[in-house]
């Protein structure tokens, strides 16, 4: 019986399983948008857990699964209750009796973790206080579709250090990339999610208390909010350390003149990113939201993969 795989962070797949999911998600893409995309988890049924707000995961991952021919249901947390009205434990093995996986958004990464390990299904995590390893996934996809490679992309992460960052330190631990984190000093990000960088050896990381010096030749700007779901109340004194990581026309003009502006989505317009770069043309985000439908496909494909 093959042990089931879970994917809860990009550390849990190795370099090459990684590689291998974006060249299927571009597969699934291409098919997709010919109109036969293959329905690989027909017969299958998935659960959603939300108890966060979501646009892009939740519509992309019900969307994904329709696409792949598989049921998709989204429990909310009204009656579900998990750890309130039945412990994590019950939870999982109940719902690993009715259903083919488990895609799960909360605050607690342990939450997730627990629920994986009781779980007889894969667990898919869709964002935790910690990561956000699927919307990575998705930016690895629309840079390679950018810059036609992934490998040694420069990339300039701008702001607040949060759940995608750790995701962008998991991704450089895993694959090669020039990876560039600007922020203040209060906002760094987990000391040993960069030793783990640095001790994989594989990726450039440099951290930068400015702007200016960080963005210079780097092919990719990314930011995301200053203030992350569950924080809002730290968005005052956010804005007082981060005012000078914005990205600006200002700023885009001291970087390579064909780099890339990356937002996971929400932004808040003329907080971390101008307006005027968000609509402008060297501006992405819209293609990464897309690609959040093609990633997570091959996600959940090749976690259904692994259990036959
Ligand atoms: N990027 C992202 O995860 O968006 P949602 O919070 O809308 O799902
Ligand atoms: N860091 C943001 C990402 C939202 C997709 C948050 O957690 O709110």
């Amino acid at each position: 019986m093959p042990q089931k795989r879970d994917f809860i962070s990009l550390l849990d797949w190795s370099s090459e399983e990684l590689l291998n999911n974006l060249e299927f998600a571009s597969e699934l893409k291409q098919k997709t948008l010919e109109g036969r995309c293959p329905k690989e988890l027909e017969g299958r049924s998935y659960g959603m857990i939300f108890h966060k707000d979501s646009l892009r995961t939740r519509v992309s991952c019900e969307v994904a699964i329709f696409q792949l021919g598989g049921h998709v249901l989204t429990m909310s947390e009204k009656e579900f209750q998990m750890g309130k009205r039945e412990s994590v434990k019950d939870v999982a093995k109940v719902l690993s009796r009715y259903l083919d996986g488990i895609l799960i958004r909360t605050f607690s990464h342990e939450v997730v973790l627990e629920l994986s390990e009781h779980a007889d299904v894969p667990v898919c995590n869709l964002l935790t206080d910690f990561n956000h390893p699927c919307q990575l996934m998705a930016d690895a996809l629309t840079i390679r579709e950018k810059f036609g490679r992934l490998e040694n992309t420069s990339v300039c992460y701008l702001g607040d250090c949060n759940n995608v960052t750790n995701s962008w330190l998991n991704l450089a631990t895993r694959l090669p990339l020039d990876l560039r984190i600007s922020t203040s000093p209060e906002t760094m990000p987990p000391a040993h999610l960069v030793d783990q960088v640095r001790d994989a050896g594989l990726s450039q990381l440099n951290i930068y208390h400015e702007a200016a010096e960080a963005v210079r030749d780097a092919e990719v700007l990314y930011t995301d909010v200053w203030a992350s779901m569950g924080e809002k109340e730290k968005l005052k004194e956010r804005e007082q350390m981060l005012f000078g990581f914005q990205i600006n026309q200002k700023l885009l003009e001291l970087t390579n003149p064909n780099s890339l502006v990356m937002h996971c989505l929400p932004a808040n317009r003329d907080r971390e990113i101008t307006a005027e770069v968000m609509d402008g043309s060297r501006s992405i985000v819209y293609d990464q939201a897309e690609n959040r439908l093609h990633a997570q496909k091959a996600i959940l494909a090749q976690l259904e993969r692994w259990r036959n």
